[in-house]
């Protein structure tokens, strides 16, 4: 596919509601529940950005700051932060809301990374980013060293599997 021109960042918002199936024995989401959603939020957001097919390379940690409760809703922003040849880092930022007054409480932010492939499964180049904005540039910094912490993790991991044969 030829060169294609930078694209701007893409911003995707998803909102779902708790239903009593999606909770624990504590009246609120279940992690996993919200993990996907997550991982859905990032997905679109990717290929809204590229126009291909992705697949989830890697999520970095999340940490759950507070619990959403049965029937409040979840609102999820998803946002293309940091593009390399084949890889589009998204920004997800995930909000319980309370049904009855619409206030809003952030439950946690993670970093999910998305490669676009082929038909045979092949990382295929997405279009360059393009960052204007200084909080755009903050992001895209967030992810450079986000990048460099599991590159650096990853590659420690390789060494402990090596050792451990
Ligand atoms: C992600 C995947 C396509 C990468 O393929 P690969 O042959 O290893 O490709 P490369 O090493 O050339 O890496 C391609 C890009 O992915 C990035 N990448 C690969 N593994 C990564 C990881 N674990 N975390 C973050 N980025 C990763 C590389 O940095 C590279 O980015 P760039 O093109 O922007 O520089 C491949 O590992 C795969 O298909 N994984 C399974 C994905 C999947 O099934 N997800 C759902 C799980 S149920």
């Amino acid at each position: 596919m030829p060169n294609r021109p930078p694209q701007p960042p893409i911003t995707v918002e998803m909102n779902d509601l708790v239903l009593p199936a999606y909770t624990n024995r504590y009246n609120a989401l279940f992690g996993g529940k919200l993990m996907e959603m997550i991982d859905k939020a990032a997905a679109m957001c990717a290929i809204r950005y590229c126009h291909e097919h992705v697949v989830t390379a890697s999520v970095e940690a999340i940490d759950f700051h507070t619990p959403i409760k049965a029937n409040f809703l979840v609102h999820i922003c998803a946002k293309t932060i940091y593009v390399g040849r084949s890889s589009m880092m998204i920004k997800v930022i995930v909000w319980s809301e309370n049904p009855n007054n619409g206030e809003r409480t952030h439950c946690c932010t993670s970093f999910v990374t998305m490669v676009a492939i082929d038909t045979k499964g092949k990382p295929q180049p997405v279009p360059p980013l393009r960052v204007t904005t200084p909080q755009e540039q903050q992001d895209w910094k967030t992810a450079e060293h986000i990048r460099q912490a599991a590159l650096d993790r990853r590659s420690r991991e390789k060494q402990y599997e090596n050792s451990s044969r």
